[in-house]
């Protein structure tokens, strides 16, 4: 069931030294890729299918095409590592494992963009996994891998590693190039065309960790290696991360289109000894529960998951099972938004507070039928009219709750 793209060297000891890795195939692609064209090596990424997978699951090519040609400014890589989303724990592997296919990623990434400088932002609590990258580049830079010419060739790239304040808005990607500028990590207003980020005025893209590592793998063995693997409109593969009561909680990396309960029940374990499931966040906490009877039916890829009202997210999958009280869930789900709102629009900063407090009543045992309704009405205040999608997802988990476990909700109103 599991292929390994991304995950090749994960279980390699050591592979996170430079020896190692390149024992294991590391920088293996650089001299094909020197060999290439730039444009090249983007139409082939284009080709490849290959959607990122921070969240969005936008193809990655394409957006790559909207950095402006021949602007003067410097343009740059911001690769994003903030992963602070509940139930989101993958990219973090990369980093842990095999942080030089995260090096060569973006090696293979600046040039296709004529890039040479990139920043990777991790998240603040990440130490650990901050000082193994920093390391890495170190050693990257000693052996000439990156610095002034990249493995020789006539090509410099710097690489620099940000660590963020802990704010789980910074992995917004607008919030993000605002903290690395030194800001207040705010989302910025989006333009209705479709363009590049900006860093400093100048042309930037920003991608996601795993996206960037899946990138060796295309220039190297070409993008129908790539589309061998998943559905037409979901090429690859993907890290799913799955956490809860299953036997073999952990990361695996799986063809998109994969059955979610095969998943479950072979690479899961299954359900612990006694426990039985009763739904599931798909990827990562603000994307809309799934009932026990959905997850049957569910398929891992971005156009299944939107065929049955939820999203694929991130791939982190938090199962839940029957001894989970679902009115504590969504509160506990509503006190992490409420605290992390950035607080700029006032539907998310007031409604996630309001829904903290309504929900709080009802697990008191004050609640009643008019509060459900009261929560569904300040969801709706919050979807379509803010300035980034924080306040439009936590409103779609809330409802999904809401609506899908609604008998649970009753049941606290009549405890007193
Ligand atoms: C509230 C919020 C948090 C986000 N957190 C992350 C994150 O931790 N990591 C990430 O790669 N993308 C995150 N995203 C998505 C980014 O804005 C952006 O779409 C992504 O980094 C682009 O990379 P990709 O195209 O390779 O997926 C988040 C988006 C929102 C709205
Ligand atoms: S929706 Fe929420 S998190 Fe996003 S900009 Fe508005 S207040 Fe900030």
């Amino acid at each position: 069931m599991q292929v390994k793209i991304v995950s090749e060297n994960f279980d390699i000891p050591d592979a996170y030294t430079l020896k190692v890795a390149q024992e294991n195939g590391r920088y293996s692609t650089i001299e094909k890729l020197f060999s290439m064209n730039p444009e090249d090596v983007t139409e082939e990424v284009v080709k490849s299918g290959l959607r990122g997978k921070g969240g969005g699951g936008a193809p990655c090519g394409p957006k790559w095409k909207l950095m402006p040609k021949d602007d003067p400014r410097p343009s740059y890589l911001i690769v994003n590592g903030d992963e602070s989303e509940p139930g989101t724990f993958k990219d973090r592997q990369i980093f842990e494992y095999d942080p030089h296919l995260l090096i060569e990623g973006i090696i293979c990434t600046s040039y296709a963009m004529n890039i040479h400088e990139a920043y990777i932002y991790i998240r603040g609590e990440y130490k650990f996994w901050s000082d193994r990258v920093d390391a890495a580049i170190e050693e990257a830079y000693e052996a000439g891998i990156i610095g002034e010419k990249v493995m020789g060739n006539d090509f410099s790239l710097n690489i620099t590693v940000h660590r963020g304040g802990g704010a789980y808005i910074c992995g917004e990607k607008s919030a993000l190039i605002e903290s690395l500028e030194g800001k207040r990590g705010h989302p910025r207003l989006k333009p209705h065309q479709k363009e590049c980020e900006w860093f400093f005025g100048n042309p930037a893209t920003v991608n996601n960790v795993e996206t960037i590592a899946s990138v060796p793998y295309i220039v190297a063995n070409g993008s129908d290696a790539y589309r061998e693997f998943g559905t037409k409109s979901s090429p690859g593969t993907m890290l799913f991360a799955m956490s809860g009561p299953v036997k073999n909680p952990g990361v695996y990396e799986l063809p998109f289109g994969t059955k979610m309960i095969d998943f479950i029940n072979t690479l899961g374990g299954g359900m612990q000894d006694g426990k039985k499931l009763k739904a599931l966040i798909p990827g990562g906490s603000s994307c809309p529960i799934l009932t026990a009877e959905e997850v049957e039916n569910a398929v891992l890829d971005y156009e299944s998951m939107w065929d049955i009202g939820s999203t694929l997210g991130t791939g982190g999958m938090i199962v839940i099972d029957d001894s989970a009280n679902m009115v504590e869930v969504a509160k506990n789900l509503i006190e992490f938004y409420h605290h992390e709102s950035c607080g700029q629009c006032t539907p998310c900063r007031e409604g996630t507070g309001w829904i903290d407090k309504i929900l709080k009543n009802v697990l008191e045992g004050s609640g009643s039928e008019e509060d459900l309704n009261t929560i569904l009405d300040v969801c709706g205040t919050m979807n379509g009219k803010t300035i980034c999608v924080f306040a439009p997802a936590v409103s779609d988990i809330i409802t999904s709750i809401v609506k899908k476990f609604r008998s649970e909700f009753i049941l606290e109103f009549n405890k007193n």
